[in-house]
């Protein structure tokens, strides 16, 4: 096994500046266990930024995925597989929605989602109406590509790739806001959210907002874009994170947990998009690919299987009890659902907890200036006590 430094040295040598990385290598893992080269272990709160939904190496999972790996890796999407078209009923019927796209990445989910709102009024109003512009929140965060960044309502997001594709415009969550901006504008054809901002630092939107939105835009018929890649596959404690508020959007965005720790993404569609997109009007090589797709069956299967819902809730009302009493005052506020929390420290910034939580076996996420914990959807009661305990000893 080559050292620490062997590898670092190696990986700023060769691997493009678009990281700063912390001082350790990750080598294997078991649920919410990391493993370094040297074998210190680490309890993971951040689960490969919620992609590792049923934690590291999960045994069912690897061997559907080796066992698909085994048997064809891909074949395309010119021709038929049972893997691909049985992840897609599974996550139609557990959903509600009526298709899905499969691409390989949250960006590519969302791009074809806002391809998608823009053919739905394209088709229906005709290109005259330039009906065509798309609604995202401030502080919101929907990918890296051109026009996800262009999504994106953080200032941040916009410099240095000129020019960024037109067409949206940024509000608060309010609903007031909403109404006249879509009032004045008079192009909208969708407003594109998450429930929880993510990497805006854990920020839930109010269920009755969500509502009331839901509501307006339908009457509207103006398309309704839920982005669940970082909140979806149960992080919240439901199978979609808008379930909690009773909403039904029309398009819904997933990547991260999907897989398992495989490259996925997917774009839902209801009774009303379902047939935007025709022959030719959006594809990926990959898309959709045997073994990505064999792992996300066995992640779809895990949590809707009976209780699991629950046990994410009971996991995270577990955890914030846990975090409460170890840090009581030092907590200036924990906010979140389920398993996806972002909390503020009294007495240390998120960068500093996250960089000396390593030293001290633990792995947190940041999300602006909060900690964030994603942790394995699986993660045990024991492990929460140990990375609180590992946390704790930080301070
Ligand atoms: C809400 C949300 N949308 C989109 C993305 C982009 O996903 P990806 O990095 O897989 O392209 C992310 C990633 O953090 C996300 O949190």
């Amino acid at each position: 096994m080559e050292t620490f430094n062997e590898i670092k040295k190696q990986d700023n040598s060769f691997i493009a500046n678009t990281y700063s990385r912390f001082d350790v290598a990750f080598v294997s893992g078991k649920n919410a266990r990391f493993f370094d080269e040297s074998g210190n272990d680490y309890i993971d709160f951040g689960s490969g930024i919620g992609t590792n939904s049923l934690g590291i190496a999960n045994d069912a999972w690897a061997a559907a995925v080796s066992a698909q790996a085994s048997r064809m890796q891909h074949c395309s999407n010119l021709y038929y597989n049972p893997v691909t078209s049985s992840l897609a009923e599974k996550l139609c019927k557990a959903s509600g929605m009526k298709k899905v796209f499969f691409g390989n990445s949250g960006a590519e989910a969302n791009e074809c989602a806002i391809k998608t709102a823009r053919k739905y009024s394209f088709d229906k109003y005709g290109a005259d109406a330039e009906r065509n512009v798309i609604i995202t929140l401030r502080n919101s965060f929907h990918g890296r590509t051109v026009t996800t960044l262009s999504a994106t309502g953080q200032d941040v997001f916009h410099n240095f790739f000129f020019p960024f594709t037109e067409g949206f415009v940024f509000c608060a969550p309010d609903i007031d806001e909403i109404k006249k901006t879509v009032e004045n504008n008079g192009h909208a054809c969708a407003v594109m959210l998450e429930t929880i901002q993510g990497e805006g630092g854990v920020l839930p939107l109010k269920d009755e907002f969500l509502r009331e939105l839901s509501a307006f835009v339908s009457s509207q018929d103006i398309l309704l874009i839920v982005d669940e890649i970082q909140t979806g596959i149960a992080r919240t404690g439901r199978l979609l994170s808008y379930m909690h508020s009773g909403i039904e959007p029309d398009i819904v965005t997933l990547a991260k947990g999907l897989g398992g720790g495989l490259p996925i993404g997917a774009c839902l569609f209801n009774e009303k998009t379902e047939k935007t997109l025709s022959f030719g009007d959006h594809g990926s090589t990959f898309g959709g690919n045997p073994v990505s797709c064999a792992g996300a069956n066995v992640v779809i299967d895990t949590v809707t299987s009976e209780g699991f819902y629950d046990e994410v809730e009971r996991k995270g009302e577990y955890l914030k009890k846990a975090l409460t009493e170890k840090f009581g005052d030092e907590i200036l506020q924990i906010r979140g659902r389920g398993l996806m929390l972002g909390i503020d420290f009294r007495s240390k910034t998120a960068k500093e907890i996250a960089a000396q939580g390593l030293k001290n076996g633990v792995v947190v996420l940041t999300a602006k200036q909060s900690v964030r914990l994603l942790p394995p959807l699986t993660i045990t009661y024991e492990e929460i006590d140990e990375g609180v305990k590992r946390l704790a000893s930080i301070f």
